[in-house]
């Protein structure tokens, strides 16, 4: 990289518009949308869709719901010209649905284009030129005139041939391509020399797309871009004005959401962002985004996987795990803190009585678009004691005290740290055995046996210390309390019991109880210990053994 990049790169000039109104506006409604996955998307692709699967694509765009859908660009290729044909003769374009094609200013282009077309109920025929001054210069080599010249003779080759779709509902859409890098005013005045020749009209709108073909500034310069047009274009109440967004800078929906916010009316935008380079904005996303502020985004989502899944099949390419609601970890807390906010958020939820979503880490109920939470229950060394705990309790039904959790949660980041990956249940139950229920060194259990009368209990028990059999014997209030006693008259440790809690074990782990105790030693340390027995008063005599083997 260079040292002074301002020897090679330049800032972007903004368009001026000190009185601009977007960034104290709101959205409130659905934009209009238009898939472009079977054009912009398709020619992105290494190997381009066959007809099947631009069908299964097709079809799964409408099921979504999306009304305007850019079919391809059928002068292009026999596929995408079989394609239309297949379409329209074969009754696959439901009546509410638009398909749009598009098309270069060259007459034999436009020609074709049109005959793609014939027998087609709803139509946008979608016109384009390159205007920026890099695409005038070392493209085409044309002055303003010129390139504006080529979009008017474009649109009306366009118009001339539109008699030969009567009975065709058409639509026509024009975008000077790299608008976003375009001067504003040439961008504004090549807009109006085609609206000269279409002669929009309220009733009968135009589209005009204002695309950010190669995302070059932050997106409150689109922005400004969007909302300048929308002040100064004229009849802009003929116009409907559409977005499309490109991603090189990673702000394509950001680009496009500040655009609605600047007045547009339309979006264009592919599934999961696929599209030349760094993609085309992802209107999953930016319909998402709507819905989890309570807007109704038009499109249905509620089953994304399966759409996924679609995606992926006709596409060939992969959702990256990260992607926003889509991707395959989005639903996944990794952090501990994160599982336990998550887990609190839910019960809540599910106790009813909130009238908003508002749990913490999830922007959106990942049920309503058919995804689950569940793919949290995993362990790696940075979950924290919550994401232990949580793992231990919902897969073996092991609730361990939160103290204890403080205590095991840093023994087991730093055992699956040494793994260098994540655990699953097993293996971290595994851990959680080693570490308490089998400690039986120095002292192990052999015999145990307690009898109380009004309320004085007494013990005697036999173990093994350090390879030597010892009876003791002792009494208490309670058989913890007398065994404790009789390890302490034994010449054991002096220590005391500071928590205690024990409960049954789920019906498919071998040992039907568990008890876990906190024992201080004289020195005021404290450890935990755990066990488990089919006995429940076992079971806590082997947790007293456990915490004082790891007292040490
Ligand atoms: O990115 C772009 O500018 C385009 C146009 C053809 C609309 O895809
Ligand atoms: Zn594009």
């Amino acid at each position: 990289m260079l040292n002074h990049p301002a020897s090679k790169y330049r800032q972007f000039a903004p368009v001026r518009l000190p009185d601009r109104s977007w960034p104290d506006r709101i959205l409130t409604a659905a934009p209009i949308w238009c898939s472009v996955d079977l054009r912009d998307g398709n020619q992105a692709l290494a190997v381009p869709m066959n007809v099947a699967q631009k069908l299964e694509l097709f079809q799964a765009l409408v099921k979504c719901g999306f009304k305007e859908i850019e079919v391809g660009f059928p002068s292009a290729s026999n596929t995408e010209f079989a394609f239309n044909r297949l379409l329209i003769e074969k009754g696959h374009i439901p009546d509410d649905v638009t398909i749009q094609c598009l098309v270069q200013a060259r007459e034999d282009l436009i020609e074709k284009t049109v005959q793609s077309l014939i027998g087609a109920k709803n139509v946008i025929i979608h016109l384009y030129n390159s205007t920026s001054p890099a695409q005038r210069r070392v493209v085409f080599g044309k002055s303003k005139d010129e390139i504006k010249a080529i979009a008017v003779q474009g649109a009306k080759w366009i118009r001339e041939r539109l008699p030969r779709l009567a009975g065709t509902n058409v639509r026509l859409q024009y975008s000077p391509e790299s608008f976003s890098m375009t001067e504003i005013e040439f961008a504004k005045e090549i807009s109006e020399a085609v609206m000269d020749v279409w002669q929009p009209t309220p009733e009968r709108k135009m589209i005009l797309n204002l695309p950010d073909t190669v995302e070059v500034a932050m997106p409150n310069v689109y922005a400004d871009q969007i909302e300048w047009m929308c002040r100064n274009i004229r009849d802009r109440d003929s116009l409907i004005i559409s977005l499309h967004t490109h991603n090189d800078r990673c702000t394509g929906v950001a680009a496009t959401e500040l655009g609605l916010l600047a007045g547009a009316d339309r979006v264009e935008g592919t599934l999961f962002g696929n599209g030349e380079r760094t993609g085309n904005l992802d209107v999953v996303t930016v319909a998402l985004n709507l819905y989890m502020h309570g807007i109704d985004p038009q499109l249905d989502f509620s089953d994304l996987s399966a759409l996924r899944e679609v995606y992926e099949r006709c596409t060939g390419l992969t959702v990256p795990p990260r992607q926003p609601y889509a991707g395959e970890l989005v639903f996944t807390a990794f952090s501990g803190s994160h599982q336990d906010a998550i887990k609190k958020g839910l019960a809540e939820w599910e106790k009813g009585g909130r009238e908003f979503w508002d749990v913490p880490y999830l922007t959106i109920d990942p049920a309503d678009i058919g995804r689950e939470y569940r793919e949290v229950i995993r362990v790696n060394s940075q979950s924290g004691k919550g994401g232990v705990a949580y793992l231990l309790e919902s897969e073996f039904g092991i609730e361990l005290p939160k103290d204890m959790q403080r205590e095991f949660g840093p023994i087991a980041n730093d055992l699956v740290d040494a793994l260098g990956r994540e655990v699953k249940g097993e293996e971290l139950k595994r851990m959680f055995w080693q570490e308490y229920i089998e400690r039986n060194t120095p002292w192990e259990l052999k015999h145990f046996h307690a009898d109380g009368l009004g309320g004085v209990f007494r013990c005697r028990a036999s173990l093994v210390h350090q390879g030597k059999e010892v009876s003791v014997s002792g009494e208490g209030n309670g058989p913890i309390s007398a065994f404790v006693q009789a390890l302490v008259t034994a010449g054991g440790p002096k220590v005391e019991v500071s928590y205690f809690k024990e409960h049954a074990l789920s019906a498919d782990t071998a040992a039907s109880a568990i008890a876990y105790i906190q024992l201080r030693s004289a020195d005021g340390r404290s450890k935990w210990g755990a066990g488990v027995d089919t006995n429940i008063e076992l079971a806590s005599i082997k947790a007293v053994l456990s915490a004082l083997n790891r007292l040490g």
